[in-house]
């Protein structure tokens, strides 16, 4: 461990529940975080625009010398991890690829589903993600607009609003065969037990934050051990 943060940010509070994880699988790193409350939510806005906020985010964060940022914005990280990376005099690390990774694994071939914002399923970067790993994965890739405000709302898993939201998006995915989704908003892990709930306890739920979180422990462990 060296005396430098790991910096964190999201479009809002979502990311939170990562640095919750990191703080469980790290609990002697400081952790700086940073939720663009002002300006959430990224996952309805283009491309240009969710590159500029995270590059914005990103680069306010540098002031606290970070060894290390975690773009634990799904949306950031689907469509601007290359920019970030670039960009950035610290490694980045973002949340797709390891939430991918984790779908391939638990799927062992049977249908995977990827939930997130307009922008992250539009990106396709979690298709690409995941047929990296397993180019004849099969993918639902399911865009589900209403889940991030209601969560805002403060709606939880137990509200009827809530249940009949998921039940619309995600009703038809039990026909469809699916053994794995993953939760590819920082928000959705709020919505967990209603999810799980509908799914049925034959569906397994992968949360992209936790992944990410094992992610960041391996890269910290490796640079320890240079
Ligand atoms: N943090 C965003 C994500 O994980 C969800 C909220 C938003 O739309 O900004 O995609």
């Amino acid at each position: 461990m060296s005396d430098s943060p790991i910096a964190v940010f999201d479009s809002g509070l979502g990311g939170l529940s990562v640095v919750r994880h990191l703080r469980q699988l790290l609990p002697r790193e400081e952790i700086v975080y940073f939720g663009d409350t002002a300006r959430v939510p990224y996952g309805t806005k283009s491309q240009p625009t969710v590159v500029q906020f995270a590059l914005e985010t990103a680069g306010f964060l540098l002031q606290f010398d970070p060894k290390l940022i975690v773009a634990a914005c799904n949306t950031a990280s689907a469509l601007a991890l290359d920019e970030l990376m670039q960009a950035m005099p610290v490694p980045v690390i973002g949340v797709v690829e390891p939430g991918a990774r984790a779908a391939v694994r638990l799927a062992g071939g049977a249908p995977l589903a990827v939930l997130g914002t307009e922008a992250t399923i539009a990106s396709g970067s979690y298709l690409r993600a995941i047929r990296a790993v397993e180019p004849a994965q099969p993918v639902i890739s399911k865009a589900c607009p209403l889940f991030v405000p209601l969560v805002e709302e403060g709606r939880h898993s137990g509200d009827p609003l809530v249940r009949m939201t998921v039940e619309t998006y995600l009703g038809g995915l039990r026909s469809q065969g699916v053994r794995v989704v993953v939760l590819g908003c920082t928000h959705y892990p709020l919505l967990r037990e209603a999810i799980a709930e509908l799914l049925g306890p034959d569906v397994q739920i992968v949360d992209s934050g936790r992944e990410t979180s094992l992610v960041v422990q391996q890269h910290l462990a490796a640079r320890a051990a240079l």
